[in-house]
């Protein structure tokens, strides 16, 4: 069905007159607006409410291969189009995603003369704006490389921006807020530690771009469907306030080589006047996305695991056989953890709890090379250590109901895991694997290529497509952070790419608003694998020394599993220590990891995050609600649950005094009864957190338990 556009002035082919189109979502709140300049020069606006959001700003490319600089255009013909269409995703935050935009479809061919072809397309949601270039077949050339992409966005004003540095290689930063004006990405406090540093402009950020205005906007900037092209940064223009886009180079310097018909990622302006309504806007992300790739689908299965990992992280385990390469070095090395016996202790507890998964790290030779000495031939992906009894695991597991994960660390040699990889798929089917955690720590190998250019990002693709075919599901460590192309590639389930919660257990850590800014910014694009749920917050307990901690409370690591949305979540700590809370993992056995319904009671970037969410497929719910350094009271009303029915709640909250430096493990377990009319006042902790499960009462809990007062 065609929709009404405003156009304010007629549309010419002539080019003789500057032009100005308009065009509104469908909801009339988002207007974009176009202008072609009597030069071929084409700009575009964004209007929110009425108010401006993205000022006049210039769009083009600079090709090196033809050598043209396009950013002078005739406008050949407009096309416009609305669409309105409900899917549903293999699994997700929702049971069904509604897609409601309008399209605008500029023809456009280069000013002076080259001939190149070349389509703007914008997509105009109730959410916010996407556009991307399309090259379709050229009269001419049939391929081009690209020098740049001279996108712009044109700040209205110096904002609060959540940013971390601009990189070639790493996002596992800790966030800075700061006015635009005051970014400069040299002085960050927050470098990665272990991740490589490829620092290339004082002023450049990482997407997706958490913003604030003075006049109370919330703006985010990102990009969709990020294939077959390298991944944007954004220089800040200080004077003018204006963004322009950096692409990540490869290790000639070119930035993208395109073969027509060809186009680049959508480049995303999601925008509201509420926080809460730019977090359920990462579905205009999802939207821009194309359908699954992957056509057979029933083996993807949402899931939990614990995993041979944490040890290692904490120092009293090792990756390699000797025992000396643990992730903590600066901790007493233990032993090697991924042996049989301990490996059989996790899957116990694992089959005890209803956990599906346990991830071994570890358990193949190679660990004695795995980073920094720039090798080649690392790993193979198919050879145990001795003391690692795969047929044996392999046999206990399937007795105890519960299934390995897989791990790939690749070293970053990417073209060894390429000539490994069917091997290593072959191999995990073998011994009935279906999921594998892959990684890529330190410099990619061969050397000069960057985890985030197109080189990179067209091997992960390559990965998703190949596991897809041999029926397993991906976690992927280190790779560039995600643009909603798992609606695509559904068994890509997660990723890590940013700074989780492993830097807790060797480095100054995250600091305790980090989880409040995570779903504004690097969760935008999609899942993270954040590795929720340690129990055990110092470090000290582990060797006396040592300071570093978890800057967090025990509720809300629990709270995280709501909060931070992954399709497969880690129960992250010891089982030991979970052992000694087994109230409090009552959460985590519980909690779901596949949604029909997902709503955001409060939300402020840096501050509080509430989340509530239904379970798919059972009217459980479950609330996480967490908040930065701050004590903080904050009203959930339920009114989402169904009417007339009582509900059993039972929430896990900080304690009296609880907070996270100096009593994090003060909590308390309470059950009442609720209803949709219950408000619950949510009381969090200094650095503390609260998560709710609720679930239909019994008989017997209605004659148990009292309301909620
Ligand atoms: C970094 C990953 O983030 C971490 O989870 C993993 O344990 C190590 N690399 C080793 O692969
Ligand atoms: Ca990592």
């Amino acid at each position: 069905m065609r929709i009404l556009f405003l156009v304010l002035m007629s549309i010419s082919s002539t080019l003789i007159h500057a032009q100005r189109l308009q065009f509104f979502s469908p909801g009339k709140n988002i207007l974009l607006q176009l202008d072609l300049g009597n030069q071929g020069l084409l700009q575009y606006a964004v209007h929110y409410k009425n108010k401006p959001v993205i000022e006049a700003s210039s769009l083009g490319m600079q090709f090196k291969e033809p050598a043209v600089r396009l950013d002078r255009f005739k406008l050949l013909r407009v096309d416009t189009s609305s669409y309105d269409n409900t899917w549903t995703p293999v699994w997700g935050e929702y049971a069904t995603i509604r897609d409601l935009h309008n399209e605008v479809k500029l023809h456009l061919e280069e000013f002076n003369g080259s001939g190149i072809l070349v389509n703007i397309v914008f997509r105009i949601f109730n959410e916010g704006v996407g556009f991307r270039y399309e090259f379709p077949k050229q009269p001419r050339l049939d391929h081009f490389i690209v020098a740049n992409e001279l996108t712009e966005f044109a700040m209205t004003g110096d904002h609060t921006a959540f940013w971390i540095p601009g990189d070639y290689d790493s996002n596992e930063f800790t966030y800075n807020t700061t006015k635009l004006s005051a970014v400069d990405a040299s002085v960050s406090k927050t470098f990665s530690e272990i991740a490589a540093k490829t620092f290339f402009d004082k002023n450049a950020v990482q997407t997706p771009l958490m913003m604030k205005t003075s006049g109370g906007l919330y703006l985010n900037l990102h990009e969709a469907a990020l294939l077959n092209y390298p991944v944007m940064n954004l220089v800040l223009d200080k004077k003018n306030l204006k963004f322009s886009s950096h692409l990540v180079p490869d290790a000639v310097g070119n930035k993208a080589y395109l073969q027509t018909p060809a186009q680049t990622p959508w480049r995303t302006i999601i925008v509201s006047d509420k926080a809460t309504e730019i977090l359920a806007a990462n579905r205009m992300i999802l939207n821009l996305n194309e359908p699954s790739a992957i056509g057979e689908t029933s083996f993807i299965k949402p899931q939990k695991f614990v995993g041979v990992w944490w040890e290692m992280h904490i120092g009293t385990g090792s990756w390699d056989y000797a025992g000396s390469q643990s992730g903590a070095a600066l901790l007493p090395h233990g032993r090697h953890s991924a042996h049989t016996e301990n490996v059989k202790r996790y899957i116990d507890f694992a089959s005890a709890n209803g956990i599906d998964g346990v991830l071994v790290e570890g358990w193949n030779v190679g660990w004695e090379d795995w980073f920094g000495k720039w090798k080649e031939e690392v790993f193979d992906f198919i050879t145990p250590y001795p003391d690692y009894d795969i047929k044996e695991l392999t046999r206990y597991a399937r007795e105890k109901g519960v299934k390995i994960i897989m791990h790939h660390e690749t070293s970053a040699s990417v073209t060894n895991y390429e000539r490994q990889m069917d091997t290593a798929f072959r191999f995990m089917k073998e011994h009935n694997m279906n999921v594998v955690k892959t990684g890529y720590v330190g410099y990619i190998i061969p050397r000069g290529e960057h985890h985030d250019g197109q080189w990179m990002v067209n091997h992960f693709e390559r990965v998703a497509k190949k596991a897809g075919g041999y029926g397993i599901m991906l976690d992927v460590h280190e790779p560039m952070r995600p643009t909603g192309i798992q609606r695509t590639y559904p068994n890509w389930m997660t990723s890590e790419a940013a700074r989780g919660n492993e830097f807790n257990a060797w480095s100054s850590g995250n600091p305790p608003e980090h989880e409040t800014i995570l779903p504004f910014t690097r969760l935008m694009g999609g899942p993270m694998d954040y590795t929720p749920g340690i129990f055990q917050t110092r470090m000290s307990t582990y060797d006396s020394s040592k300071t570093f901690r978890v800057h967090t409370t025990l509720t809300k690591q629990l709270a995280l599993y709501v909060t931070m949305y992954s399709p497969i979540q880690m129960a992250a700590d010891l089982p030991e220590n979970y052992l000694e809370h087994m109230d409090a993992f009552g959460f985590i056995r519980d909690v779901a990891v596949d949604w029909d319904e997902t709503r955001y009671l409060a939300a402020e970037p840096g501050d509080y995050i509430v989340t509530a969410r239904k379970a798919k497929g059972n009217p459980n719910w479950f609330i996480g609600a967490i908040t930065d350094e701050n004590s903080r009271k904050i009203n959930a009303p339920l009114s989402f649950l169904e009417k007339g029915k009582k509900y059993l709640a039972t929430v896990y909250r900080d304690g009296k005094n609880g907070h996270w430096d100096h009593a994090p493990a003060d909590f308390v377990i309470e059950k009442f009864l609720v209803d949709q009319k219950t408000i619950m006042r949510l009381e969090l902790a200094p650095g503390g957190g609260t998560a709710i499960s609720i679930v239909p009462a019994s008989a017997g809990d209605l004659k148990v338990f009292k309301n909620y007062k």
